[in-house]
């Protein structure tokens, strides 16, 4: 089936409680392409918010928990994580042999998303956390060393911000999937915003993102359904459909 515009929105449930989830979950039903799972939702219910969504939605499910341990234990939990029958879920580009193994774990039936950088760095945090010079110069240069590091491990893709989507996709071609959060629509510019580097919908799109994570424009709206429809006809205009 051709993508569409929808499909490239995925919305995440950054929500404390299963009930909150479950209204958003209906509300949104067929008007994004995927739903989020984070840590605070996961831990607090587990696979039961998994068939939630699949009981109520046709949506894609992403598991955001950004798995990072020895090889084994990562190959046996996404070994649980496949039986789930989730699409996506994310391990820290830390080390190629656990990468390899996530991929292995989850054989064919959940990609792995390898997570490059947490936006939370910067020039000090790289150099506090030991990493060469170079990288201290041009994190940037780290997010693609790591992101080669998914793509030889046989990874779906990467998580990056929509100012490296371009970088990405011109080093690993066009299937690689190029994940992008921090996305604000020009509509909804939050006040004391925690997203620092921000693109819009457009934006990331037309760089080559294939997934663009939006959450509080569409769940802070008066009206969830119609900011989740602005930004769909936003990607529409960039897509041609
Ligand atoms: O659009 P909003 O800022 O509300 O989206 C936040 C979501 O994106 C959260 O689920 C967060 O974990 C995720 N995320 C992020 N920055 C990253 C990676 C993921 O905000 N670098």
């Amino acid at each position: 089936m051709e993508k569409t515009a929808k499909d490239y929105v995925v919305f995440p449930l950054d929500f404390a409680s299963i009930e909150e989830a479950k209204s958003y979950v209906r509300l949104l039903d067929g008007h994004v392409g995927m739903f989020k799972i984070g840590l605070e939702l996961f831990i607090d219910q587990g696979p039961l918010v998994v068939a939630m969504i699949r009981k109520l939605s046709t949506a894609k499910i992403f598991l955001d928990l950004k798995l990072h341990d020895i090889s084994a234990t990562v190959k046996r939990a996404m070994g649980r994580v496949a039986d789930l029958g989730v699409d996506l879920i994310t391990v820290h580009c830390a080390c190629a042999r656990m990468l390899e193994m996530a991929v292995e774990g989850g054989q064919g039936k959940t990609g792995v998303l390898g997570v490059t950088l947490l936006t939370d760095n910067d020039a000090k945090t790289v150099e506090a956390g030991g990493f060469k010079e170079q990288f201290v110069n041009d994190p940037n240069e780290l997010v693609l060393v790591r992101a080669g590091m998914a793509h030889a491990a046989g990874c779906a893709g990467v998580v990056c911000s929509g100012r490296e989507v371009a970088q990405v996709k011109k080093a690993f071609g066009r299937d690689f999937l190029a994940v992008t959060p921090g996305i604000r629509p020009v509509w909804s510019l939050l006040e004391n915003d925690d997203q620092k580097r921000v693109t819009t919908p457009a934006q990331a799109v037309q760089q080559g993102s294939d997934l663009i994570v939006i959450g509080r424009p569409i769940r802070d709206a008066a009206d969830p359904v119609l900011a989740a429809r602005k930004v769909i006809q936003e990607i529409e205009a960039v897509i041609g459909r």
